[in-house]
């Protein structure tokens, strides 16, 4: 029988790459937001797994909060059109935040993101990717705290996928081409 596992074509990080890279970003979080009003703020859904377990390495109290934006449909290239499917719960006034988000790809999402929340009067906001993909930037967007980078190509699994699929693979990895290219043509 066919395995999801069969559409990847090489493993980027396994689960104990994963960790260490979590733990470390966890450490450093901690450190520089001793003393603050740290709130994660969680971009659905491809961050639920990395926010699981940022939120564990991190070792001075925060909360939590979650929003979802979609701009991608199916596809694998952004459409650059930003929309808020569900917004935060809380009140951001003079919160440190920290977007914690799966991949920066384009930066359309996140520097649509960060425009917004810091309209609301936070006291500070910061960006947290667990995956950063330099190459296909379209806006000037740095992010504060990254994980790791990765080349250009379409990452799937830990939270990432490709059309609501490969979310629950526990590594990351390259979905092979022939998955999605039909789509591209
Ligand atoms: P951006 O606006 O192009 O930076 O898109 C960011 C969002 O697109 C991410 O939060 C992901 O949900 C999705 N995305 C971008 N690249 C990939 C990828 O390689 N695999 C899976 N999702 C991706
Ligand atoms: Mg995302």
């Amino acid at each position: 029988m066919a395995s999801m596992y069969d559409d990847i074509e090489s493993v980027l990080f396994t689960e104990e790459q994963i960790a260490e890279i979590v733990q470390n970003m966890g450490r450093q979080i901690s450190k520089d937001y001793e003393g603050k009003n740290l709130v994660l703020v969680s971009v659905l859904k491809g961050s639920l797994m990395f926010m699981a377990d940022l939120m564990r390495a991190i070792t001075i109290p925060c909360s939590i909060d979650f929003l979802s934006v979609s701009s991608y449909g199916s596809g694998t290239v952004t459409s650059g059109e930003v929309r808020i499917l569900k917004d935060l719960d809380g009140s951001l006034e003079g919160k440190d935040l920290l977007v914690v988000e799966d991949i920066l790809d384009s930066g359309v999402t996140l520097s649509f993101l960060l425009k917004t929340l810091s309209a609301r009067n936070p006291a500070s906001v910061r960006l947290c990717t667990f995956l950063d993909k330099p190459e296909r930037r379209r806006v000037d967007i740095h992010a504060d705290y990254v994980g790791a980078s990765v080349p250009d190509a379409f990452i799937v699994g830990y939270g990432l996928d490709y059309a609501e699929k490969y979310r629950n693979v526990p590594y990351v990895g390259v979905l092979k081409p022939e998955i999605y290219t039909h789509e591209e043509a």
